[in-house]
């Protein structure tokens, strides 16, 4: 039988899957360990979509224009695979309004969502012998898609106690010839950074010094509610190029809407190489991209999007994020050493020695799921062990009787309190 195949189908059937961690593989696990009763109902404070949420919903210019493009009838067809040049030039326009030089409708690719452009960012990077530099903790489809296109990952860590900045000794140290990129997440998840002007200088600065590129993912772009405002890191292009990546999804709130952008932020033109241009337009060929309706919706989506919507969505994260630091104050054994500024995600650190029972992460998530029917993300998952990530994104009274339930289980489980000392 071996013989007859040659090997070959086995060999590929054999072939290793990455091993990495993913979030929502390890939030199914979780969900399967609740046990959900009539009184007690599941709270999930792990996944990064706030559409769960009733108090989060889209925009209603939003819902009309994409009922206008489709019942058009014109958006049946096929786009160009880059995405509709209206649609381009509309994301071109958007993002161009923060920067000091303008953006053409050329230098936007749109994408399936943001994961799509993280995904075409790093298969048109990739080769023989590439590193790609990520930020710990971090987003993991990074790590994943680098493993499929072995891409060596390199982390470098960010500093909590400094508002969960790039370290950039460590980005340094890291760096080598074959670095194709540093990943830079602002706002970020998992920790609520919202990074400043001069910190986006200095990582475009060492990016330059390294002859390399940043990848920005702002994903979360504009949810910032702290000191810092959002300072999109295209600004810095002229230092060192930017592939800036982003989606409608989480300011929109939309993001099963699937359409996101990968951008050439690159005023010296290092980015608009013909052959690069052309290994860009080839990708884009594979990928597909969006739904061409969804595509031609994004002009008017844009463009009657109003302020107060934005305001509204921001000012309930301000609340909620709140509502979050100011509970987890109360509660033993873990700690939150900094309080989001912006996205929608929170890192807490557990202190385990102060506990009983809970050996890790991923056992404290297990534990709190079973006994409390409260999901949330184990650190490890995002890079960093004995942490959890919350995700703030959800109604106020859910939140409050979710790390209520925290708090209850928490003060079973402290060292303390079971009467060890
Ligand atoms: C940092 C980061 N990048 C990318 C994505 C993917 O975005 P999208 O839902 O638009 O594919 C997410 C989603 O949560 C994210 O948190």
């Amino acid at each position: 039988m071996e013989g007859n195949l040659g090997g070959g189908v086995n060999n590929q059937i054999e072939v290793e899957t990455p091993n990495n961690i993913t979030i929502k593989g390890i939030l199914g696990l979780l969900m399967a360990n609740t046990e959900a009763t009539d009184i007690k109902k599941v709270i999930s404070l792990g996944m990064g979509d706030p559409t769960l949420y009733s108090c989060f919903h889209s925009p209603d210019v939003a819902h009309d224009a994409v009922i206008e493009s489709l019942t058009s009838h014109k958006f049946n067809g096929y786009s160009p695979t880059v995405g509709l040049p209206q649609t381009r030039k509309a994301i071109a326009d958007y993002l161009s309004r923060e920067l000091p030089e303008k953006l053409c409708a050329d230098d936007v690719y749109i994408t399936a969502g943001c994961t799509q452009a993280i995904e075409l960012a790093l298969s048109i990077l990739a080769r023989p012998g590439a590193n790609i530099l990520l930020p710990r903790p971090g987003f993991p489809i990074y790590a994943l898609c680098a493993a499929f296109r072995n891409i060596e990952v390199r982390y470098f860590d960010l500093i909590p106690g400094k508002g969960w900045e790039v370290d950039l000794n460590a980005v340094e140290a890291l760096a080598d010839h074959n670095t194709i990129g540093i990943v830079v997440i602002n706002p970020g998840n998992p920790c609520g950074n919202v990074y400043s002007y001069q910190h986006l200088q200095e990582i475009a600065e060492t990016a330059k010094k390294l002859r390399t590129i940043v990848i920005a993912d702002e994903v979360y772009g504009h949810l910032a509610f702290g000191a810092n405002p959002f300072v999109p890191m295209g600004i810095f292009g002229d230092i060192a190029p930017v592939l800036t990546l982003g989606s409608l999804s989480k300011r929109w709130l939309v993001p099963g809407w699937r359409l996101g952008w990968l951008v050439t932020n690159d005023p010296n033109g290092t980015l608009k190489n013909p052959k690069f241009v052309e290994r860009i337009k080839k990708y884009c060929d594979i990928c597909g991209g969006p739904a061409t309706f969804i595509q031609a919706a994004v002009p008017r989506i844009i463009q009657q999007t109003e302020d107060v919507f934005f305001r509204k969505t921001v000012n309930l994260l301000k609340w909620t994020a709140e509502i979050c630091c100011e509970k987890i104050k109360e509660i033993p054994c873990i700690s939150c050493p900094y309080k989001p500024e912006g996205s929608m995600a929170v890192m807490v650190k557990l202190h385990l020695p102060l506990m009983v029972d809970i050996s890790d992460d991923i056992d404290f998530c297990f534990k709190l799921a079973k006994e409390e029917s409260v999901i949330l993300l184990p650190g490890l998952a995002v890079g960093l062990k004995n942490w959890i990530r919350i995700t703030f994104a959800a109604d106020p009274v859910s939140l409050e009787e979710a790390l209520g339930r925290l708090k209850s289980f928490c003060q079973r489980h402290s060292y303390l309190q079971n009467d060890h000392h």
